[in-house]
C-alpha cells in the first residue's frame, strides 16, 4: 500500500490524487483521501485504481490538508468499506495505514465492547477507533496517537487527521514513511515519487518517529515525547524520471532506458580493471567466509545469477528465498555476510530474512535502488544499483542493474576474501562491460520480439529453460511473462525438463531456450522437446549451435558470456511485454500484484 499526507496553503486534493498515483505501484485496488475544510473530515474513497476515484469525483474536495492511500488488500477484499481512510465511529478521526497489524482482533473486540462501531473487515480501522478512544481519556490528538501506537502490534506506517486540527499526526514502525520539505507545504508519503514533483527535500524516519505536521512547522519526536533531530536528504532523482514519457506504458519506457540506466550503474565502478565500490574500499570483506544471498521474485533472480558467479570463484555461498529464510537459512556468523538483494528496500521478506541473519551474528549488506530505504539503513553498508525509479511493477531495468551491480560486487569479494582469486577470465569479462550499453541499444533496435510474440500468444503454456547462468535468465523469464501476460509459463533448469515438465510439452507449448554461451546442456534438452512436438525459439548469438535446430530465433549480440545472459534476459523482456500488449492486459499494473510488498 502507499500513503500520503499533504498540509499546506491552498488546496490539497489535487497534490494527494497525483501523489497516489505516484505510488500506485504500490498497490492499486482501491485508493481514497481524506481533507479537512473546516466544516469536518470528508472522505472520498472507492475500490479500483486513482483513476477511478478521481472520475467519481464531482470536483476537487476543499481544505489545505488531508490524507491518501492506494490499497494492495491484506486483510479484507478490495471494496469501497474496506478503502481506507478509515475512521472512528463519529468520523472525527481519519487514518490511512500501510502494514500489518497483528493484535487488530483483540483490539477490535475491546473496543466494540466500548460501543465503537466498525464497518469494514480491516486491521487498519482499529487505528481511528483506538485514536478516539485515548483522545476522549486524554483530551489531546498527540498523546492519543502516542498511545495508540504503543498499543499497536505490527507494522504500520499511518498518517491521520482530526476534525477540526490544523495538523497532520503520523508515525512509523517497520513500514517507511519519508516527509518532503517544499517552501508552502509538508508531505508524509511512502515513498519520494509521491512528492517528487513539488520537492527533493526530504528527512527519511526512522521506527519509533512520531511526527506532527502544522501548516508552518514541523516536529519530529520519540514514543517518549523526547524531540528528535533528523538530517535532511536531497534526492537526486528527476521528476522526468518518474514519467511514461513518449512510451505507451512505463515498462516499455523502462526496457528502452537500459542502455542509459546500466551505464549508470556501471559509472566509474571499474577503474584501471579494478572494481571500485565507493564505500567498500579494498578489503572491506577480508573477514567473510560465506555468503548467503537473501531476495524475492525478480532480485531473487539476480541473487542466483551473483551466487553462481562467487561459486565459481571458490566462494562459499548460497542464495535463499527470503519468505523461506526461517527453514533455509543454515547456521550464520560473523564471517557470513548475508547479502539482501531488493530493489525497493522494503520487501517484507526480505528485511525479515536479514533482520534474522543479523541477530544471529551475520554482517549484512544491501543491494538495493533506494536511498534511505529500509534495506540500506538497516545494514551494516549498502550498495545502489542506480537504476532511477522503476514504476511498472514488473522489475526491468532493476534486473539488469542488480545483476551487473552483482556481478562487480563478486569480483570485489574474490579479491578480498582470503585464499580466493577472480576467476581467470575476471579481466576480460571487465573489459567486456564498457560495450555492454551498446549490446544493449543492438537488442532494442533490432528485437523480432513482437512479431515473435503474436506468432505465439495463442499458444497453450510458454517455457523457458536454461542452464548455468542461462537458468536465472530462464526464470526470470518465465516470471515476467506470467506476470504481465496471464498466460501459464514456467522457467526451468534445461537438465531438468526430462525429469517432469516434458509431461507437458506438446506443439502448443513454446520452448525459450537461453543458450548464452555459459550452457552445455541447453542444446539437447531443447531437442527432447523439439521430438515431442515443441516449437523451440533460441535466444542466443547467432552462432550458438541451437540456432542451426530451432523454429525461431531471437538474437543477442557476442559478448562476454556473464553478460550475454542479461542481453538475452532483455529479448524476453520483451516478448513478455508485446505478448501482454497484444492480449490488452493492464501491463504496468498487473492484476493482484504490488511492486512493493511489504507484508509477510
Ligand atoms: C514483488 C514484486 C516483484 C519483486 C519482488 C521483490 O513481489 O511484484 O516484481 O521482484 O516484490 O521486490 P524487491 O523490491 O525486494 O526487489
Amino acid at each position: 500500500c502507499g500513503i500520503i499526507a499533504r498540509i499546506g496553503h491552498g488546496n490539497a486534493a489535487e497534490t494527494l490524487l497525483s501523489g497516489l498515483e505516484n505510488l500506485e505501484y504500490r498497490g492499486y485496488d482501491s485508493a481514497g483521501i481524506a481533507v479537512q475544510n473546516g466544516s469536518g473530515v470528508k472522505i472520498h474513497k472507492c475500490s479500483g485504481e486513482v483513476s477511478d476515484l478521481k472520475s467519481s469525483l464531482e470536483s476537487r474536495p476543499h481544505g489545505n490538508m488531508g490524507i491518501g492511500h492506494t490499497r494492495w488488500s491484506t486483510h479484507g477484499p478490495p471494496t469501497d468499506e474496506n478503502a481506507h481512510p478509515h475512521t472512528d465511529t463519529a468520523g472525527d478521526v481519519a487514518v490511512v495505514h500501510n502494514g500489518v497489524i497483528d493484535n487488530y482482533d483483540e483490539l477490535r473486540s475491546e473496543l466494540q465492547a466500548k460501543g465503537h462501531e466498525f464497518e469494514s473487515e480491516t486491521d487498519t480501522e482499529v487505528i481511528p477507533h483506538l485514536i478516539d478512544d485515548y483522545r476522549e481519556e486524554t483530551g489531546d490528538s498527540e498523546t492519543a496517537v502516542r498511545r495508540a501506537v504503543e498499543t499497536l502490534e505490527g507494522s504500520y506506517a499511518i498518517a491521520a487527521i482530526v476534525d477540526g486540527e490544523e495538523a497532520v499526526y503520523a508515525a512509523r514502525k517497520g513500514s517507511p514513511l519519508v516527509l518532503g520539505l517544499d517552501e508552502e507545504e509538508w508531505f508524509l508519503a511512502s515513498d519520494v515519487p509521491a512528492f517528487l514533483d513539488y520537492t527533493d527535500e526530504v528527512i527519511y524516519l526512522e521506527d519509533g518517529d512520531l511526527v506532527v505536521l502544522e501548516p508552518d512547522s514541523y516536529q519530529i519526536t520519540d514514543l517518549g515525547g523526547e524531540t528528535v533531530e533528523r538530517s535532511t536528504d536531497t534526492v537526486d532523482w528527476d521528476p522526468e524520471d518518474a514519467g511514461k514519457g513518449e512510451y505507451d506504458h512505463y515498462m516499455l519506457k523502462e526496457i528502452n532506458s537500459q542502455p542509459t540506466t546500466l551505464a549508470n550503474t556501471i559509472e566509474g565502478r571499474v577503474q584501471d580493471g579494478d572494481v571500485v565500490f565507493e564505500d567498500l574500499p579494498e578489503g572491506t570483506f577480508a573477514d567473510v567466509e560465506t555468503v548467503q544471498f537473501v531476495a524475492c521474485g525478480t532480485s531473487y533472480h539476480a541473487a542466483m545469477y551473483a551466487d553462481q558467479l562467487l561459486r565459481s570463484a571458490g566462494i562459499r555461498t548460497d542464495v535463499v528465498r527470503a519468505s523461506e529464510y526461517d527453514s533455509m537459512s543454515g547456521p550464520v556468523d560473523e564471517n557470513t555476510l548475508v547479502v539482501a538483494v531488493t530493489q525497493s528496500g522494503e520487501t517484507a521478506d526480505t528485511l525479515d530474512a536479514v533482520r534474522t541473519a543479523s541477530a544471529n551474528g551475520a554482517r549484512s549488506l544491501a543491494v538495493t535502488n533506494v536511498v534511505g530505504s529500509t534495506a540500506a539503513r538497516e545494514t551494516d553498508d549498502a550498495v545502489y544499483i542506480r537504476a532511477g525509479p522503476e514504476v511498472g511493477v514488473a522489475a526491468t531495468k532493476t534486473f539488469s542493474s542488480q545483476a551487473v551491480t552483482l556481478a562487480l560486487l563478486s569480483q570485489q569479494l574474490a579479491a578480498d576474501v582470503p585464499d580466493v582469486s577472480p576467476p581467470e577470465d575476471s579481466d576480460a569479462m571487465l573489459e567486456s562491460l564498457d560495450a555492454l550499453p551498446g549490446h544493449l541499444e543492438t537488442v532494442l533496435e533490432n528485437s523480432n520480439a513482437e512479431s515473435l510474440a503474436s506468432d505465439l500468444i495463442d499458444s497453450q503454456s510458454f517455457f523457458f529453460i536454461g542452464n548455468g547462468l542461462g537458468h536465472p535468465v530462464a526464470l526470470e523469464g518465465a516470471l515476467k511473462f506470467k506476470e504481465i501476460t496471464y498466460e501459464h509459463a514456467e522457467g526451468f533448469a534445461s537438465g531438468e525438463l526430462k525429469h517432469g515438465p516434458l509431461a507437458l510439452v506438446t506443439p502448443e507449448t513454446p520452448v525459450f531456450a537461453v543458450a548464452t554461451g555459459s550452457d552445455s546442456k541447453t542444446k539437447t534438452n531443447a531437442i527432447e522437446a523439439q521430438t515431442r512436438g515443441a516449437p523451440i525459439v533460441a535466444v542466443s548469438p547467432d552462432d550458438n549451435p541451437l540456432v542451426d535446430v530451432a523454429e525461431d530465433h531471437l538474437t543477442i549480440p557476442d559478448t562476454h558470456p556473464v553478460w550475454a545472459g542479461l542481453l538475452a534476459n532483455v529479448q524476453l523482456q520483451l516478448l513478455s511485454y508485446y505478448a501482454a500488449d497484444e492480449l490488452g492486459r493492464s501491463i504496468d499494473k498487473p492484476r493482484n500484484l504490488a511492486k512493493s510488498v511489504t507484508v509477510e
